[in-house]
């Protein structure tokens, strides 16, 4: 083979082994990444609106006004942005989270079936006040339905 036809034969070879045409080839689809839950819920003003309603509503409902009865403003406050915090950082958004982990948290709370549907059913009326889209609804009820064994009967 002569030095010229080697080359060529050379750069065949590389170019089917894929060096260059995977540089040159269009990124694959799994490179483009869907935006978090956290983006499509409308980033952190969102989120820590429909948190501060969703905790008005439970610290106010006649069967669950009761857990949060002992609490200070300040803990109250505190509790408030934990929420905001462990949503921000469970739906992929950059806030850090502080605080208890959700069994530590609920310990001791003796949350029921019943009392957890109901923050279910306030949940979903919070998300529809804000008038989030029905996927995003199904992505968080989803979020938070796998908390449920850590946070009732505890
Ligand atoms: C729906 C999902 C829920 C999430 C994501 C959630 C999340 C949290 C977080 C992050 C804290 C703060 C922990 C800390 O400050 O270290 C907390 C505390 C608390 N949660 Fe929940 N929670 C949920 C459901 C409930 C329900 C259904 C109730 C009662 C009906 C409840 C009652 C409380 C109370 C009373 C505290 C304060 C505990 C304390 O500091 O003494 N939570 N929760």
């Amino acid at each position: 083979m002569s030095r010229k036809h080697f080359g060529a034969v050379l750069l065949g070879f590389v170019l089917m082994g894929g060096v260059v045409p995977r540089a040159l080839a269009a990124p694959p689809q799994a490179a483009a990444k869907a935006p978090s839950l956290y983006t499509q819920m409308g980033g952190y003003d969102a989120i820590s609106a429909v948190t501060n309603d969703f905790i008005t509503r439970l610290a106010t409902d006649p069967q669950l006004g009761k857990f949060f009865v002992g609490l200070n403003d300040a803990s109250k406050q505190r509790v408030q942005q934990h929420v905001i915090d462990f949503l921000c950082n469970a739906t992929g958004g950059p806030c850090l989270y502080l605080g208890q982990d959700m069994k530590t948290a609920h310990k001791g709370l003796h949350i029921t079936d019943a009392e957890w549907n109901i923050s279910v059913q306030h949940l979903v009326e919070t998300l529809n006040k804000f008038k989030v889209p029905q996927a995003q609804q199904t992505a968080v009820m989803g979020a938070i339905s796998a908390l449920k064994g850590d946070i009732v009967g505890q």
